[in-house]
């Protein structure tokens, strides 16, 4: 008989009553190092007093208005997003594929406003993932999460990540836009080079398209910087954002330059939920530690300390780790085809520590961003144990 959940995803047997910083304790008592965050979104670790005294506060003062009223902690989280990024305009939603999607929009709001409504084509990237909505699912091409889904909206094309002739190949008189992550994080947690993001920004440039750039899991401090486009030195033309800016309360934005926002005047778009009063307190509580004193400096520190400790996990684990990959504290331990990423979760979890699998199997770590140099030992130390479960038996001996 069907779960009264519907059963859209393979749900570790685990339930969780209890957080605190980078650990969860189990409705049974047992304790975990949480190296996921529940997928990159716990950025400021669970029940940090700040933002549950933020929350707590607004639920009792008022939650939900609507935007037919101006609502003060919307503008004031715009006006600090806008103050510390490339970004004129902020417009808020609750999820990264509401934020996808609202720039997807935006992207073909711009071209036809200009007058250019043919250019109404974006250009997405192999290994991408943008969301599960009609549109973000044909953003994201995977054939796997298209299937079923009947005919894929129009109005995307799919390129090697990388590889800039393919991107000269593909640009026509139909291109709106090309959208990519920073870092790919469900397709394997696989950077951009910085120069990569250097010659997207010039080609968008040169041929008079849009750079629309997914930072919903790179951002918000996950990198070291706030946004991680920020260390090519690179400014996007609209951007979208969710996961960690809310802390683990649903929130998403899109940031965007004026000459793209100023295209979607009222009534072009919107979102019931979308920046409501509660929402927005967890946004300004979140950027309050995010963007407090030495608060970057430290995810870079931290991230440093765990991608050292990644590598001589590596060196340690020659039979079943094939390289670290990512940047910041969004790392990925990419595995020898002979073991699987879901095998490395499942005995990482038996070892008492929290990971996401991600493509290219890929075990992905992408803890609170407040953890601690000791904490990175420890999770360093859980998976050399649970790497040592998993070593292919007949090459036990050599990683010993
Ligand atoms: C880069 C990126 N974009 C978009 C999304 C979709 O976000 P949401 O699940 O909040 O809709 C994700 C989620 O994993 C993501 O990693």
């Amino acid at each position: 008989m069907i779960p009264a959940l519907m059963p859209t995803y393979n749900r570790a047997d685990l339930a969780f009553e209890r957080g605190d910083g980078a650990w969860l304790w189990t409705t049974d008592g047992r304790r975990f190092l949480d190296f996921g965050s529940g997928i990159a979104t716990a950025s400021i670790g669970h029940g940090h007093p700040h933002l549950v005294q933020a929350i707590a506060e607004q639920a009792a003062r008022v939650m939900h208005t609507s935007n037919l009223y101006r609502i003060p902690q919307a503008e004031r989280l715009a006006q600090r997003l806008v103050d510390t990024s490339f970004a004129d305009s902020v417009f808020f939603g609750n999820s990264g594929a509401e934020a996808n999607e609202g720039m997807i929009k935006a992207v073909r709001k711009y071209h036809a406003e200009n007058g250019q409504p043919e250019r109404n084509v974006t250009i997405c990237f192999e290994g991408a993932f943008h969301g599960r909505t009609l549109a973000t699912l044909a953003a994201t091409g995977n054939e796997k999460y298209l299937a079923g889904f009947g005919p894929p909206m129009p109005g995307f094309k799919h390129i090697p990540f990388g590889n800039m002739n393919a991107l000269r190949d593909a640009i026509d008189g139909t291109t709106a836009a090309v959208m990519v992550e920073p870092i790919q994080g469900e397709g394997g947690v696989r950077p951009a080079s910085l120069q990569y993001l250097r010659d997207l920004r010039a080609a968008c440039d040169e041929f008079g398209i849009l750079l629309a750039l997914d930072e919903v899991q790179t951002g918000m401090g996950r990198s070291g910087k706030l946004w991680a486009h920020q260390w090519a030195g690179i400014e996007p033309d609209v951007m979208s954002s969710a996961k960690g800016i809310g802390g683990g309360f649903p929130l998403g934005a899109i940031l965007a330059k004026e000459k793209v926002a100023k295209h979607l005047k009222a009534g072009t778009h919107g979102s019931t939920y979308g920046g409501n009063p509660l929402a927005c307190a967890a946004g300004n509580a979140v950027l309050d530690v995010i963007l407090g004193e030495g608060f970057l400096n430290h995810v870079d520190r931290v991230a440093r300390h765990l991608w050292r400790g990644l590598l001589e996990l590596a060196g340690r684990h020659p039979t079943v780790i094939e390289g670290i990959q990512g940047a910041g504290l969004l790392l990925g331990i990419r595995l020898l085809p002979e073991v699987s990423n879901g095998e490395a979760q499942s005995a990482a979890a038996a070892e008492g520590l929290l990971t996401v699998a991600a493509g290219m199997n890929v075990l992905r770590l992408a803890p609170p961003l407040v953890i601690t140099e000791a904490e990175a030992d420890e999770a360093l130390r859980l998976l050399d144990r649970a790497m040592r479960r998993i070593t292919p038996s007949q090459a036990k001996d050599a990683a010993k």
